[in-house]
């Protein structure tokens, strides 16, 4: 287990939010936070200002500690990211990252890839922490999440990311399999979970998203155990969604079809132009594609009212 630090850009996050002409990154987390109210004299001194030409010195020193005042008002939400060293979990640590979000990237083992992660968020002027950890262990869970309350303060979206696969056909498939996938993909899903909810349901505000797969939905030959802890996955979104919405803890399922990734990549040729075959778009998804939909619901304000749903993002496989 490890955490490490990795960049201080708050500031600029904030400042690049409020400006007269821009409210973009603002705009898109103002659910999470409390609505950013610029002081009078901040609105007044943005219309004076492109009217008049007297006193502007003076003018320009007020709006600077305005936004001052304003920016330290506003909180970037924290985001917890389970296996974010790589592949889908990276590309949404990034994009939450580019968002402006505080955001702890968990791995297992791939800590110089983690690192790298930060270092873009960092790039974007976000802020960013890695955490080395098996999210299948709740001491490591325990540990992720007070790393991410002791920098930040709070914890505003968990993404349960991390997830393995050991395929095999049923008749051959050892318990070890059958355990390790069970373990990480949905017992890890469930000590992140109900780690997170603790620190959600104080502040009642809180977003979840579940990376599941379709395969959760059809099933799939070689994937017992995977299929069994997506399916899972989707059973205890819907639950923790009806049991924390009395709390506005939102809490969604992603369920990717086949996404260019390291896990996919071990595919082989054979097996990915079946895939294709079933795929109605023809191709692949790119973990951007999946990370897109992360954020909207994750920071989104129009994702306030969605919770206890599945969202497929898989090329029409499953229609
Ligand atoms: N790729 C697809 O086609 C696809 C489709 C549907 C659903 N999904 C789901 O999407 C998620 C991400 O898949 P991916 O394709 O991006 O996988 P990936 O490229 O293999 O990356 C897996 C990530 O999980 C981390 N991880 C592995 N074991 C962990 C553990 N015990 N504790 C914490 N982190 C751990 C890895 O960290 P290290 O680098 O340190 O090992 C890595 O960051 C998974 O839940 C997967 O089931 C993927």
């Amino acid at each position: 287990m490890s955490a490490s630090a990795a960049g201080s850009a708050v500031a600029a996050f904030n400042y690049a939010g409020i400006s007269c002409q821009s409210h973009r990154k603002i705009a898109h987390f103002r659910h999470l936070t409390s609505p950013i109210k610029l002081p009078r004299s901040l609105n007044s001194q943005c219309r004076s200002l492109n009217s008049s030409s007297s006193g502007i010195k003076a003018q320009v020193a007020t709006i600077e500690q305005a936004k001052t005042d304003a920016a330290q008002k506003v909180e970037a939400p924290v985001v917890v990211v389970t296996g974010a060293s790589r592949g889908i979990g990276k590309a949404i640590a990034l994009s939450m990252g580019k968002a402006g979000c505080k955001v702890l990237v968990n791995y297992a083992r791939s800590s110089k890839e983690a690192e790298e992660v930060c270092k873009e968020i960092e790039a974007y002027g976000g802020q960013a922490l890695t955490f080395g950890g098996d999210v299948s262990k709740e001491a490591d869970v325990e540990a992720m999440i007070k790393t991410a309350v002791d920098a930040w303060g709070t914890l505003d979206v968990l993404i349960n990311n991390a997830g393995i696969t050991r395929d095999g056909l049923l008749m051959r498939m050892k318990t070890s399999q059958w355990k390790e996938v069970i373990d990480l993909n949905l017992t890890g899903v469930f000590l992140c979970t109900q780690a997170a909810a603790k620190i959600m349901m104080k502040k009642k505000k809180g977003r979840i998203i579940n990376i599941a797969s379709v395969v959760g939905l059809t099933g799939n030959v070689g994937q017992a155990n995977y299929s069994a802890a997506k399916a899972g996955v989707i059973g205890f979104t819907k639950t923790v969604a009806k049991e924390y919405s009395s709390r506005n803890i939102n809490v969604n399922a992603v369920a990717p079809g086949f996404i260019a990734s390291d896990m996919t990549s071990k595919l082989g040729a054979d097996i990915e132009k079946k895939i294709l075959e079933i795929v109605p778009l023809g191709r692949y998804g790119q973990p951007e594609e999946v990370a897109g939909l992360v954020e909207f619901l994750a920071l989104n304000p129009a994702a306030g009212y969605i919770t206890g749903q599945v969202l497929t993002i898989d090329g029409g496989m499953v229609m």
